[in-house]
Order: structure tokens, then sequence, then C-alpha cells
């Protein structure tokens, strides 16, 4: 198989582009990535010399260098996407472009080429805020962020062109990942290195927000079935099957770098700040998939892997981040 991988610098990306290596070392891939704040080549240093990995910086949402690299493999495997929630409530504009147009060229590149597999990597904020039970693939679509929003839109898209042209699609939509080398604007990886530096963990609200976390190696293990045994036109949740409220995750962060709960301070709620997520993920389980790692297990790794690896943060945190931290957390202390 010949693929081109977007979005491979970024958390996700880069997990399942080393998975993939191991797992199928014949398999050739092309890693096409614009490097935004969120890419980070640092991510995959221990592949760099592989032979059959390459790095290509670019934009999805460019005809020209999408084009001319679709038509050197027969898969795309789309995780290209502006990702955080707080950044869309700021300025949503670069998700509507990267997640929905980004999408759209993506596709028609795969279109003109033949491609024999295109996958949408989605997620379960597709679905909005569940206060019991757990949504289903066919569970309506009612996203509450503009970054949900605009990912929806991209499923929608997708879906048409599986409809319109038989397109050769399909769709995965995770629950919220954590592990090691994902970027520190997210609870887990923020709050690890926030304690690390004895500085203030803002929970939002009242903490008791639901998330249902998986491990990023079990979250690429899905999308490998999905790839290799999925159907076309359909629609694949994956879950972790491991709900914890924030306050909850944030004591186990704690506990394990032994650091205090005076650390842990109240702000301002996040707007429009989803509940609950939970999904029934019996379709992707059917073809073999479950998670294979105990989530308090890898979490403490995770969070050991943060404490002994600081120049990989260090260096994100001293740079851009610190801008957008001051403006994201303004006035909501
Ligand atoms: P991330 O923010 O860590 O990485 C995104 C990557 O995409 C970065 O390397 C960035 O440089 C690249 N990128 C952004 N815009 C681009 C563009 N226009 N052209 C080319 N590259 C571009 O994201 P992540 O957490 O690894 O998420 C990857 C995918 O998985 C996303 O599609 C996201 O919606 C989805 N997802 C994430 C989670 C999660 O918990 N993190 C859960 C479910 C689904
Ligand atoms: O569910 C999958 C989604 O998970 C992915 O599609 C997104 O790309 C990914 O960012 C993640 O979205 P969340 O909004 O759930 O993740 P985040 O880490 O931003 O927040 C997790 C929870 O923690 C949420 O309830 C908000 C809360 N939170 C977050 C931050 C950054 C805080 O309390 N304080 C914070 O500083």
């Amino acid at each position: 198989m010949r693929l081109l991988i977007t979005g491979g610098a970024g958390f996700i990306g880069s997990h399942f582009i080393r998975y993939l290596l191991q797992a199928y070392p014949k398999y050739r891939i092309v890693n096409l990535d614009k490097l935004t704040y969120a890419g980070n080549l640092d991510n995959l240093r221990d592949v760099e010399e592989n032979p059959h990995y390459r790095f290509a910086q670019g934009d999805i949402c460019d005809p020209v260098m999408v084009n001319t690299l679709a038509q050197e493999v027969d898969v795309i495997v789309n995780f290209a996407a502006e990702t955080h929630v707080d950044r869309s409530i700021l300025e949503p504009g670069g998700f509507i472009r990267t997640d929905v147009h980004g999408t759209y060229i993506l596709m028609e590149a795969a279109r003109r080429f033949n491609h024999r597999r295109y996958l949408q990597i989605s997620t379960d904020e597709v679905y909005g805020s569940i206060q019991t039970g757990a949504f289903t693939e066919d569970s309506p679509l009612q996203p509450n962020s503009p970054y949900a929003a605009s990912k929806a839109a991209g499923d929608l898209l997708v879906l048409s062109y599986t409809r319109t042209y038989g397109f050769p699609a399909i769709l995965t939509r995770c629950s919220n990942n954590f592990g090691p080398n994902q970027y520190p604007e997210k609870i887990i990886p923020l709050f690890v290195t926030h304690a690390l530096e004895d500085q203030p963990l803002p929970l939002y609200g009242d903490g008791r927000n639901v998330r249902d976390w998986i491990y990023v190696l079990d979250h690429c293990a899905a999308i490998d079935i999905a790839l290799h045994h999925g159907k076309t036109g359909e629609v694949y949740n994956i879950g972790g099957g491991n709900e914890r409220t924030n306050i909850e995750l944030t004591h186990l962060i704690l506990n394990e770098l032994d650091k205090p709960a005076s650390l842990i301070r109240s702000v301002t709620d996040r707007p429009g700040h989803d509940r609950r997520y939970a999904l029934s993920d019996q379709k992707i389980r059917a073809l073999g998939y479950r998670p294979r790692h105990p989530f308090e297990e890898t979490l403490r790794e995770t969070v050991r892997w943060y404490r002994d690896n600081p120049a990989w943060w260090q260096k994100i945190k001293s740079g851009t981040f610190r801008h957008y931290y001051d403006q994201q957390y303004a006035g909501r202390w």
C-alpha cells in the first residue's frame, strides 16, 4: 500500500505513522503536513531516515501540492485539522478552511487518481453532548463548538461523496486521546507540564464534565482495522471505555507527580462546554477492535513521559504557546 498521511507531524498522526511502519514494513508513506503551531517534526525523529517514509511540508488546501503527492499513492488517511476547541472559539476561520475545504481538496485528488481508499479521521465531538447512554453511528450530529461543527461539515461532505460518486471513503469518530507528544494546550499535557512547573491548573467550570479517554495506540490500532476491514460509506465510532470527570483526571495526575491539590484553580467555563461524551463502539468491535491499554497504567506512563522529556515540551511552551495561553486564559482566573 502507498499512503498519503496528512497531519502526520501532529499528535495522533505521528503515532500512526510509527505504528504503520512497524506493523507493515513494506508500506510506503508520504506525510503531508503544513507544520502549523501543532505540527512538530521532533515527533518523528526516530523514523525520518526510514526509506519507506518521506515528509513533505505543505497545506491540504493547496490543490497543486496535494495532486502532486496524491498521484504517487493509492490511499489517503486524513488527520490534518485544526483540533483545539478553545482556539476554535477564539478564531474559527482556520477550522472552516482546513477541516472543511481541505477535506474537499483531498477528496478531489483521490477521485482524480482513482484511489482505492480514503479514510477521514473524525471525532465524537460531532455528536455533541449526551447526559446518559452513548452515541451510536446513527445518532444525529449536533456539534456545539466551531471545531466540532467544522469536523461535522467535513464528515457530511465525505459521506455525500460516497453516495454521489461511490467514493471509497470510511469515517472514524474517536473519543479523547492521550499519550506522549500531545501538544500542551490539551488538558492532560497542559496539567502535567504546569504541575511539573508548580503553576496553577485552570479547571473549567465545576470540573465535572466527563470525557472518555483512549490511549493513542488503541486509536491507531482501530484505524488500522477500519483501513483494512472497514466498508465504504460506513462510520465507525472508536471509544476507550474510560469515562472520567475532569476533576478525577486532575487528581490522578497530581497524585502521580506527588503535587498538591492546591494547584487546582477553578476558572470561568468554556462557552458551549459539552458536558459528557460517550460512544457505543460495537461496530468497530465487530471488526475485531478491543482497547488493549489499561487507562490508569497508561496515564501513569504518559505522565512519566512528560516528566522525563522536558526538552520536548519546554521548547513548545517557551515559544508561541505563551502568547496563546495568555490570550486564552486572560480574565478567567
Ligand atoms: P494535532 O493538532 O496534534 O495535529 C494536527 C496536525 O495537522 C498538525 O501536525 C498540523 O501541522 C497539521 N495541519 C493542520 N492544518 C493543516 C493543513 N491545512 N494542511 C496540512 N497539515 C495541517 O491533532 P491530533 O490531536 O493529532 O488530531 C488528529 C486528527 O484526529 C484530527 O483530525 C482530529 O480532529 C482527530 N481527533 C483527535 C482526537 C484527540 O483527542 N486529539 C480525538 C478524535 C479525533
Ligand atoms: O473528544 C475528542 C476531542 O477531544 C478531539 O476531537 C479534540 O481534537 C480534542 O482537543 C479533545 O477535545 P476536548 O475539548 O474534549 O479536549 P481538551 O483537552 O481541550 O479538554 C478536555 C476537558 O478538559 C474539557 O472538558 C475541557 C477541560 N479543560 C480543558 C483545558 C484545556 C479544562 O478544564 N481546563 C483546560 O485548561
